[in-house]
């Protein structure tokens, strides 16, 4: 029997710890659950809004969309080929759950995303990404329900259509921002599992200046070094809980902006006048800028507004200053990112886009 629960607080299940409350939830076990809601004559047609960790999203208000919260779980070695393991993972699993659970059953490969925040279902929403791994470098299908037709399907890696922080289920079917027409899902699927594809030939992705930085405290050189799947896990806990706040402590979604990308010649410009700017090439010519760094050079490290913060040790992620007790509200975060924004806007010309879903 379905439950429609009314009036549900989602401060819990919200990773910057902000209050509102849900107007109706259901919480979604199965494809059965989608299937219930769908034949409700009392729920047919309702706007929905699709809740899995709460680690990428502002509450400026309660919710009035009926909230489907994703409850499917499991995780398993689905099969095996000559190339990959196949693990196959329920959209209400934690991701992090899922990423050591590969890495004790000696299927490597997502190591570098150890500690993402989230859930296993938000994952290809947003085609999270870290220290040099994107999850569509190791996805390899998933499983979703059409919310309007009630219809399962299954999309490959090409019809997630992933991109830097970015796919398909970013995107309304008409008139597509990343110029994709045509074909968006935005608002319309509900992910119920998703399947990775972890190679047998694994080889460590390294390279990023904070791995670098740990191999160099072991006294070798970075070339000489062949890491397992599990060292590497154990670096990238180390690394992401030194520079980024324990969203159980201190309330926050992650980075904040996307890192933009410039033109060559915009960025040739940019640096004549900031010689310091922290940049990296991309192989079609462009460059794409560290958001965090120009933040930080506009001075907002540290600063707050209200109680929205910038954190101290990474300016990209801002953070709720006042707890569960006195929490920051879905206002003051988007006020303090209008404000980085202009700030950036003014000094630099580049407008920064931000990273979590507002709703
Ligand atoms: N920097 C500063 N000041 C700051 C922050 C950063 O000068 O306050 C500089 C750093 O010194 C570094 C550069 O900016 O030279 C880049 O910083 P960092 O290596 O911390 O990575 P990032 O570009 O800020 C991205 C992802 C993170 C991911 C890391 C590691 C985005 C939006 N963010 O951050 O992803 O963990 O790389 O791969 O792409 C997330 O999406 O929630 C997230 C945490």
């Amino acid at each position: 029997m379905m439950l429609v629960e009314k009036n549900v607080p989602l401060q819990s299940f919200n990773t910057f710890g902000i209050v509102a409350k849900a107007l109706s939830l259901v919480r979604v076990h199965s494809e059965a659950d989608i299937a219930q809601v769908l034949a409700d004559p009392a729920l047919r047609g309702t706007p929905v809004f699709v809740l899995g960790g709460g680690s990428n999203i502002v509450l400026t208000g309660d919710v009035r969309p009926l909230v489907l919260k994703v409850e499917i779980m499991g995780k398993h070695l689905l099969r095996e080929t000559d190339k990959a393991w196949i693990v196959e993972a329920g959209a209400g699993e934690n991701w992090h759950d899922l990423v050591a659970w590969t890495i004790e059953n000696g299927y490597p490969g997502l190591e570098n995303l150890a500690l993402i925040p989230g859930t296993v279902g938000a994952s290809p929403v947003q085609n999270i990404g870290a220290y040099g791994v994107e999850l569509q470098d190791r996805f390899e299908s998933l499983d979703a329900v059409d919310l309007t037709t009630g219809q399962t399907f299954t999309l490959d890696a090409a019809q997630c259509a992933f991109g830097y922080r970015d796919s398909v289920f970013k995107h309304q079917s008409i008139g597509t921002a990343a110029g994709k027409p045509g074909f968006g899902l935005e608002g319309k699927a509900l992910i119920t599992r998703v399947r990775f594809a972890l190679p047998k030939n694994w080889k460590p992705v390294l390279g990023y200046a904070d791995i670098e930085k740990k191999i160099a405290q072991y006294g070798r050189e970075p070339a000489s070094i062949q890491p397992t799947a599990l060292q590497i896990y154990e670096w990238i806990c180390e690394i992401r809980r030194a520079k980024l706040p324990n969203p159980e402590v201190i309330g926050n979604a992650g980075s904040f902006f996307k890192n933009p990308t410039v033109s060559a010649e915009q960025c040739a410009d940019i640096i004549q006048r900031e010689p310091k700017i922290v940049h990296y090439k991309l192989a079609d010519g462009s460059v794409k800028l560290a958001a965090g760094w120009l933040i930080d050079a506009c001075g907002w490290k540290g600063k707050h507004i209200g109680n929205a913060g910038v954190y101290e040790r990474q300016a990209l992620v801002l953070v709720n200053r006042g707890g569960k007790s006195n929490p920051v509200t879905g206002g003051e975060v988007m006020t303090l990112a209008k404000s980085i924004q202009t700030s950036v806007y003014e000094r630099f010309g580049i407008r920064l886009e931000h990273e979590p879903v507002v709703v």
